[in-house]
């Protein structure tokens, strides 16, 4: 979403007679770094209830009957059982419904969804169940929409029957329409019609109007933020979840594949993590798994960086990790290992691979071309100081390099500084991985203003000669966690992303984090898409994301201000910049963020360019600087386009411009 209006940046010749002018010099005709196609990306974690109750379109929660409290999520009534001897090996548990003792009684149960089963008027749903009758005959399920309408003549407002029969498991399906929004419905389903006892199993709904249509599918409108974003790498499936609270908990990318109704369930560390934020009906059904996110890489054209675990689970859960039963001992990593071997196959493997068949059987024959893996997410060691393990990250990750640069000479591994962006650990790990030779290092920081105000040069100063650098997690988090997507955080966001922007050569990746967020459901402040069952709508720091991955150009120019590079640094009044060239285009693209509370005066000086042009500019400002999107007030802040216009300087075009106070602003003019 970009408003069209027209934006000029002429002077405001009051303001620039007093305040100084900032001169910045471009040097358009030497083409710096490449800026790599996997610059900007997306990184995908169910925390927030961003998969299941988020992103995955399936409506019914504890659909197998596999929560450890298996009727979690519905109200049973009438004569029912839970019994596990199901069709579904990894999903054994299904619920026995049988005839009430009187025609007037029901038997049946009701899914209240996540927060609510919510339908769209004249939208239509695909409800489906493996059903039987095991002691023969024939049942009808009467299955139907019903809302909070206590004052409504009836509580259905859509229904649709589905006749089951025979002793053997089938799957039935049927369509809901329905004719009225609702926000905080339910799906209740009733034993009727000869009432024969039926076992139900794997009880789903879907709209049919997914992400690409697809059946087992993605909510439409948050698969298209995340293809709106131009991720050019998707980093998934987390975060901590990859790790597990325990080994038994980290995700288990074979669980997540094959058909759904045998996926077998996974805790999720998010429902219980933050007691304060506690949700213990949050679960992961891995209805989401490994091919529908090897899937949406491929629909949104960026690679895919899977993660998966390195033997360690979480290690702020486990501080200890010689405690038995938590970490796994290196004389037995080889399952792991494979694990990490086997998803190369999954991925890329020919057909008539174990794994590959697998991928192929999902209806993907064609490899995946994956080319990025990465091993544990936020692992550390340990120095004398700090508990005294010892470097027990780094020898498990040495292990997996081993066998998998010896299967796959050309994957690209990416090693971890662990949770700290400075610090005795990261200080430790940086070293560790160039010395192991990873291709990249993924580093997290969540920080405050000012750590992101003061950081303008980190990328400026490391070693040309290490791995490089995937800044994996990061945002800006206000202090005293008293902001979140609030403007001015999605501001300092834009003014550190710029010095990624410079450093193109050592950072090769950056994803924010996290992306998602259930408005009635979040553990985890500030995301990049918000969303209720009904609406979404994107912070800021989604449309600073949105903007450079849109404007990332294709090759790094030299941008500085009296010779050094505008990075917020002294006697640059709060000014951040960086410059790219983008060749399909021929354009040049500059970012200036001005993150002072002054207008700022700006002459951007086009070396090596001559004449006059009309040049693009886009603006991102506010009103206040608590200014923030909303479901109620989804454009509050977006981006705005305006022109401005290009002069012919002496020996440079010039291009004059009083960026405001707090603003982000791209110019694009045409070389
Ligand atoms: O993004 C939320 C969490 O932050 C991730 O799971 C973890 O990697 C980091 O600590």
């Amino acid at each position: 979403m970009m408003k069209k209006i027209l934006t000029t940046c002429l002077l405001a010749a009051s303001l620039s007679a007093t305040a100084q002018t900032h001169v910045l010099d471009i040097n358009t005709k030497k083409l710096g770094a490449p800026v790599q196609p996997t610059m900007y990306g997306i990184f995908f974690e169910d925390i927030n209830y961003a998969a299941d109750g988020g992103l995955y379109a399936e409506m019914v929660k504890n659909r197998s009957f596999e929560f450890p409290q298996h009727l979690m999520g519905w109200r049973a009534f009438g004569q029912f059982d839970v019994k596990d001897d199901g069709p579904f090996e990894r999903n054994p548990h299904y619920v026995r419904l049988k005839y009430a003792g009187h025609n007037d009684k029901f038997t049946g149960l009701e899914n209240e969804g996540f927060f609510g089963i919510a339908v769209k008027k004249d939208a239509t749903y695909r409800f489906s169940v493996w059903a039987r009758c095991p002691e023969g005959g024939k049942s009808t399920l009467e299955v139907s929409f019903v809302d909070n309408d206590t004052m409504g003549e009836d509580q259905r407002f859509a229904t649709v029957n589905v006749e089951v029969s025979g002793k053997e498991w089938k799957k039935y399906t049927a369509t809901l329409k329905s004719p009225v929004t609702e926000a905080k419905g339910a799906l209740r389903i009733f034993l009727m019609g000869d009432k024969a006892t039926t076992d139900v199993e794997h009880i789903s709904l879907f709209p049919t109007d997914t992400w690409k249509g697809r059946e087992n599918g993605m909510r439409k409108d948050l698969a298209q933020a995340l293809f709106d974003m131009h991720p050019g790498v998707f980093r998934f499936p987390g975060g901590c979840i990859v790790e597990g609270t325990d080994l038994e908990s980290r995700y288990q990318w074979k669980n997540s594949v094959g058909p759904v109704e045998n996926r077998p369930l996974n805790e999720n560390r998010w429902h219980y993590t933050f007691g304060h934020r506690f949700y213990p009906d949050y679960f992961q059904s891995y209805g989401l798994g490994f091919f529908e996110f090897f899937q949406l890489c491929e629909d949104f054209g960026c690679e895919a960086l899977p993660v998966i675990s390195c033997g360690l689970s979480c290690q702020f859960q486990n501080p200890d990790p010689t405690k038995p039963g938590v970490h796994v001992a290196l004389d037995d990593l080889d399952s792991y290992i494979q694990d990490a071997l086997d998803l190369v196959e999954f991925a890329n493997g020919p057909v008539d691979s174990k794994w590959g068949k697998v991928r192929a059987e999902m209806g993907h024959p064609e490899p995946f071309n994956l080319k990025y893996l990465g091993v544990g997410n936020e692992q550390w060691d340990y120095d004398e100081a700090h508990g005294g393990f010892g470097p027990v990250f780094t020898e498990r990750l040495k292990k997996f390099s081993a066998a998998l640069r010896a299967k796959y000479p050309s994957l690209k591994l990416i090693g971890t500084t662990g949770p700290n962006s400075e610090g005795w650990d990261f200080d430790l790990l940086q070293p560790r991985m160039k010395e192991l030779k990873v291709d990249l290092y993924d580093e997290h920081y969540y920080r405050n203003e000012k750590w992101f105000l003061s950081h303008g040069l980190r990328y400026d100063t490391y070693d040309r000669k290490g791995p490089r650098v995937f800044a994996g997690e990061y945002a800006c988090h206000g202090a005293d966690g008293k902001k979140w997507n609030h403007f001015e955080t999605s501001l300092y966001e834009a003014a550190h992303m710029t010095g990624i922007e410079r450093n193109a050569d050592i950072v090769h990746m950056a994803t924010y984090a996290p992306l998602f967020a259930h408005v009635e459901g979040w553990q985890w402040r500030p995301d990049a898409i918000w969303f209720d069952n009904l609406r979404s709508f994107k912070s800021v720091s989604y449309y600073v994301q949105q903007l450079f991955a849109m404007n990332k150009g294709t090759n790094v120019l030299s941008l500085t201000m009296d010779k050094k590079p505008v990075a917020g640094q002294d006697g640059q009044d709060g000014l951040f910049a960086s410059a790219v060239f983008d060749k399909q285009t021929g354009e040049v693209i500059v970012k200036v963020v001005n993150t002072s509370a002054q207008t700022q005066p700006l002459s951007i000086q086009l070396q090596g360019m001559k004449g006059t042009r009309t040049a693009q500019i886009i603006t991102l400002t506010h009103n206040g600087m608590d200014d923030e999107n909303t479901l109620d007030d989804p454009e509050k802040i977006i981006p705005v386009e305006g022109t401005c216009q290009v002069d012919a300087g002496k020996g440079a075009s010039l291009l004059l411009d009083d960026i405001p106070a707090k603003t982000f602003r791209i110019y694009k003019i045409k070389k």
